[in-house]
């Protein structure tokens, strides 16, 4: 059996949810800020069953940035800094070595790609320097970085991010007991690990009972929507939201060997396909941001069932079947981005209804959405995976029609590649 196919359309369940007709969207009004916020959702989820990382880093530094009485502006470039401090990090195994240790030797790893990432994108850009330092010692950072504003922000991610630590390592118990050692470790390494200012301000603002309370996901999310309120507006640039798209793409293409570039492939072959059935530019141009946003939700599979090398069983089916109903959950909060989201979110399901996780099927089952199923068997065919060789050309077409001809894909799109058969290999292969 071709778990490739299993993969991309195994019914999961007859009873799924029946999702309301969404309002067609408009894109204007775009905010950097509300679009980041989103998107970070997805680094959130790298951490599996640990979820919300990066809130809570973005909670505790804010708290610490306002114990010590910082000016706005450099309060929500650590905010931001925060939010963002792992976006170097798709795996679940480094996840869990940043989480479960306190001095990894692998973490200048994940500062260096994130740092890289964010300096490759102008808008993000005055945020890698923070990213780049978030696990320098103060004691390090001071000689080389001294009075400058980026070293002690860098720190007070540090702070927040190792007290996270500490607390994914603490034994189960009630939050309120795991705080006092948490705050004696904090203190004791005031001037060496942290800046003794930040290491104050931690104590201070720490020393309430609800500080921690406010780490429960469900108030973090509040905290996120509040905070995010408060920041300055930025509005997108045109071709920003996409190079922001292909960042994240980038992020996700990461997490696997097996799937380099397939974000970035499936979107430039789900435009060849958008065109060729002749759909409106503007159309095409959504097409391309679902096609490199589909699988944001797929950073939280644990790396072991995306590289696993014999068959996947009814547990991994079950985890992978998630993927989809993650990324719909993250790009849902974008306003404007309804038909993206559904486009992306859709791609494992089937004109027969029986594909996953929303059961969607005939006129629920939009043209841009079928294409984009298309192009992403078509791209995951194309490369190789653990348990078996890339496909060539002809052998994908085979596999395509087989699905088309069992409800599995639109056959009007696998129609499409049939007839330009080239071109959709080299739009799925070039630089993959
Ligand atoms: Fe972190
Ligand atoms: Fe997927
Ligand atoms: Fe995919």
């Amino acid at each position: 059996m071709n778990r490739g196919l299993v993969d991309a359309a195994d019914p999961i369940s007859e009873r799924g949810p029946q999702l309301g007709a969404s309002p067609v969207s408009t894109d204007t009004h775009l905010d950097l800020n509300e679009v980041v916020l989103a998107l970070s959702d997805a680094l959130d989820l790298v951490g599996v069953d640990d979820v919300g990382h990066g809130k809570r880093v973005a909670f505790m530094a804010t708290e610490v940035a306002n114990g010590l009485g910082l000016p706005e502006v450099a309060r929500q470039k650590l905010f931001l800094a925060a939010v963002l401090h792992d976006c170097g990090v798709s795996s679940s195994r480094v996840y869990r070595r940043l989480a479960g240790d306190l001095d990894w030797a692998g973490s200048p790893d994940h500062c260096r790609i994130g740092h890289d990432m964010l300096l490759s994108f102008e808008p993000l850009a005055d945020l890698a320097g923070i990213v780049l330092h978030h696990h320098d010692r103060w004691r390090d950072l001071a000689s080389g970085h001294a009075g400058s504003e980026d070293a002690l922000l860098a720190n007070a991610v540090h702070l927040a991010d190792r007290v996270d630590a500490l607390l994914a390592q603490a034994p189960r118990q009630d939050i309120l007991l795991s705080r006092l050692e948490v705050r004696d470790f904090v203190e004791a390494t005031a001037g060496d690990r942290f800046a003794p200012e930040l290491v104050g301000a931690f104590l201070e603002v720490s020393e309430a009972e609800a500080f921690w309370l406010v780490l429960e996901p469900r108030h973090l999310e509040r905290f996120i929507l509040d905070e995010g309120r408060t920041l300055r507006a930025r509005p997108m640039a045109p071709g920003e939201l996409r190079r922001l798209a292909e960042l994240f793409a980038r992020i996700v293409d990461a997490k696997s060997p097996w799937t380099a570039r397939h974000s970035e492939s499936v979107a430039r072959l789900a435009v060849v396909l958008g065109r060729l059935a002749g759909l409106p530019e503007t159309v095409c141009e959504k097409l391309e941001l679902a096609g490199l946003l589909h699988d944001l939700g797929k950073l939280r599979v644990p790396d072991d069932v995306l590289d696993k090398e014999g068959l996947l069983d009814a547990a991994d089916y079950a985890v992978l079947a998630h993927h989809t109903f993650e990324t719909w959950q993250i790009l849902r909060r974008i306003r404007s981005f309804s038909e993206i989201a559904e486009w992306a979110a859709f791609h494992h399901e089937a004109p027969s209804g029986r594909g996953y996780p929303f059961r969607r099927a005939g006129a629920r089952l939009d043209p841009p959405a079928r294409l984009l199923a298309v192009a992403d068997v078509f791209q995951a065919l194309a490369q190789a995976r653990p348990y078996r060789e890339h496909l060539a050309p002809d052998a994908i077409l085979k596999v395509l029609r087989e699905m088309a001809g069992s409800g599995r894909l639109d056959p009007r799109g696998v129609d499409l590649v049939s007839a330009n058969l080239g071109v959709c290999w080299e739009a799925a292969t070039v630089a993959a």
